[in-house]
């Protein structure tokens, strides 16, 4: 079985990281979130990948971070797209590399804690011409949502319904035949100017061709905003297993799962896992975790930091309070030392900031 990912897209609703990273390649427990769904993908067998990645300068990153694909056991080939026109779109431009194989779509900047080895099972067993992954949610009509008969057959879909009729949100996991290629070239655009794979669906099912979901019970998350990211983390970091490879002094207090990277340093500082602190930060009389994930080069002093994320070269100087939070890479907050009490801010495009009230 082939997969095709999609590491693609405009990533709007994840500005500012969005702006210097591409969304799949921000940090969740420790490791771009491209990097897990990889992982996943080898774990039911794929070995052969397809990655869609936008032109220019994302699609560069990406193709830098996951190389030809061998460190994932993976044979890695990139399919660029010249602008997001949809996720069906994807399936017309991987065409010739998905030759007349199954394969299986996965959305690259969704994590399925758990694995997709059920859904798997069940569309080799069923044999329909698509198998979706669906899980309860509470706002449906903020999902792509599906209609289930008594024998788990898709009857109807429906993309963010106003009204919706069920609650079964369509993860980001897809199994095709290679019916589905007749399928997205069936339909239109739609109103914002996509080719949506939820209408490529619509087209199999109401041409009778069998579509089935299947419950996903393990933990699924689309870390398509700040908020989603920062949760995923946390679950994920909840499975985290210790390993100190850095140098922890022996006036520090390490309590719960932490990971210390190569050449991190922990002077005087308490950290409560789950955590990491990636390669060569050095974090100096500070508290953190927890539920935190520290990148690598960065730098903390006199800090007090809490489920948060910080990416590579960050750096805290002498503020205790910081709480879900992200900082993008090379970020600095500091406390001022000339006495001021008022907030000095450097913020960057789109960013964020909340201050105690
Ligand atoms: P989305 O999150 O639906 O789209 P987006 O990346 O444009 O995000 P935003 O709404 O914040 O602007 O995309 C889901 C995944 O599919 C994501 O990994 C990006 C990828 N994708 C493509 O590769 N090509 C596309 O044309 C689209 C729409 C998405």
């Amino acid at each position: 079985m082939k997969a095709l990912v999609l590491a693609g897209g405009a990533g709007t609703r994840l500005r500012p990281l969005s702006h210097s990273t591409p969304k799949q390649l921000v940090p969740v427990a420790g490791r771009p979130v491209l990097f897990h769904a990889l992982d996943e993908l080898r774990a039911i067998g794929v070995r052969e990948a397809g990655v869609i990645i936008s032109e220019g300068r994302p699609g560069e990153q990406i193709r830098a971070a996951a190389g030809d694909g061998s460190r994932f056991g993976l044979d890695i080939t990139y399919l660029p797209q010249d602008a997001p026109r949809g996720l069906a779109h994807c399936v017309i431009i991987a065409r010739e590399f998905l030759a007349d194989d199954d394969f299986v779509m996965y959305l690259g900047d969704n994590i399925f804690a758990g694995g997709l080895g059920e859904p798997l099972a069940a569309f080799r067993s069923g044999a329909p011409a698509a198998q979706l992954v669906v899980t309860k949610v509470a706002d449906p009509s903020a999902y792509g949502i599906a209609e289930l008969d008594a024998e788990g057959r898709v009857t109807a879909l429906q993309e963010k319904p106003a009204v919706p009729r069920s609650d079964l949100a369509v993860t980001g996991a897809y199994f095709f035949t290679p019916r589905i290629h007749e399928a997205v070239r069936g339909i239109l655009p739609s109103a914002r100017g996509e080719l949506e794979i939820t209408d490529a669906i619509q087209w199999l099912v109401t041409r009778g061709h069998p579509v089935r979901a299947d419950r996903f019970s393990g933990y699924w998350a689309d870390t398509g905003t700040l908020a989603d990211v920062l949760t995923c983390n946390k679950v994920l970091l909840d499975d985290l297993a210790g390993a100190v490879r850095g140098v922890v002094d022996r006036a520090s207090e390490l309590t719960g799962q932490v990971v210390v990277e190569q050449g991190a340093e922990v002077i005087g500082s308490v950290i409560d896992g789950p955590v990491i602190i990636g390669a060569g930060s050095v974090i100096e009389d500070s508290r953190v975790g927890p539920f935190t994930s520290i990148g690598s080069g960065c730098r903390l002093r006199g800090a007090g930091v809490e489920n948060s994320i910080l990416l590579d070269q960050a750096s805290v100087h002498g503020v205790r309070t910081i709480q879900g939070s992200i900082i993008g890479k090379a970020g600095d907050v500091r406390r001022q030392e000339d006495g001021s009490t008022m907030h000095r801010l450097l913020v960057g495009d789109d960013s964020r900031i909340d201050v105690p009230a």
